[in-house]
């Protein structure tokens, strides 16, 4: 796929998928600008790739309004346009529903839906003037109800939706679609859900075992599903919602 020409712009491009998305970009020859909450976040993970030249920095909380506003006027404001917006910036943590208080609803709403939301909000002028399109990094956790991370599902669910209901309204000028990942070998996953746990070794062997397919996915794999949505091969695709969850929701 060629992204020659092309300007990105990654939310969450500081870590795990998002920054494979960055790096695949990159690599397909995009110009793009990296988004992580911090500016040391940004800057640590621009240090690690070639291809300097074609990086710009746009940091910012993507769990407000104002943070969305500021990384995308950075990213435009430094290509002068843009033609893909990818929205990985997430969070994801699981607690009993008898547990999770009101903070914790309000940040995972804030960041994984409220913040894709605004980003494409503000994205939109750009887009449109470029016949762009918008890859949402939603989950197989949006598309089933999934016990112990009810909030988490409710926030990815409403991504999927927002999708389709946005590809619609800015049809026939931009393109919007979702990858819906099941587990990926990130530090969302190693960190909050392996390492954290009393038996490390089995938490992990639950996830290999929940796929069909029998092994978690890396960022690497999520990138390549999103470089073909924001590609011109997926040109006729929009409103969808790409699976990438080694058939875990192909039904049980
Ligand atoms: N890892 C998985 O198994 C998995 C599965 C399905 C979906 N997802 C989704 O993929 C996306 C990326 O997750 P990941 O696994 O790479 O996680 P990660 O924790 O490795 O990376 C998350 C990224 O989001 C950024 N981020 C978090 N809060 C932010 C904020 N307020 N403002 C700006 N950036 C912020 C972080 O800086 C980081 O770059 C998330 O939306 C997540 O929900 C992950």
């Amino acid at each position: 796929m060629d992204f020659k020409g092309k300007r990105a712009l990654v939310t969450g491009g500081s870590r795990g998928i998002g920054f494979a998305v960055v790096r695949s970009l990159l690599e397909a020859g995009a110009r793009v600008a990296v988004n992580g909450r911090t500016p040391q976040s940004v800057s640590t993970a621009i240090g690690k790739l070639d291809g300097r030249d074609r990086l710009v920095a746009a940091p910012g909380d993507i769990g407000t309004v104002q943070g969305c506003e500021r990384a995308v006027d950075t990213a435009v404001g430094a290509f002068g346009g843009l033609d893909v917006l990818v929205n990985s910036a997430g969070i994801g943590s699981g607690r009993p529903i008898e547990d999770s208080d009101e903070a914790m609803w309000d940040r995972h709403v804030d960041v994984n839906l409220k913040g894709t939301f605004f980003c494409c909000r503000a994205a939109l002028p750009a887009l449109r003037a470029s016949s762009g399109n918008i890859v949402n990094i939603a989950s197989d956790a949006g598309l089933m109800g999934v016990p112990g991370i009810v909030v988490y599902c409710a926030s990815k669910g409403g991504v999927v939706n927002m999708t389709r209901a946005m590809a619609i309204e800015v049809a026939p000028d931009v393109r919007v679609n979702c990858v819906c990942p099941g587990y990926v070998d990130t530090d969302m996953i190693r960190r909050d859900h392996i390492e954290r746990k009393d038996d490390p070794a089995a938490a992990e062997q639950r996830m290999i075992d929940y796929a069909p397919l029998k092994r978690i996915t890396t960022p690497e794999e999520i990138a390549h599903s999103v470089l073909y949505l924001a590609s011109f091969e997926a040109r006729f695709v929009t409103g969808a919602a790409l699976a990438i969850d080694g058939g875990t929701t192909a039904g049980h």
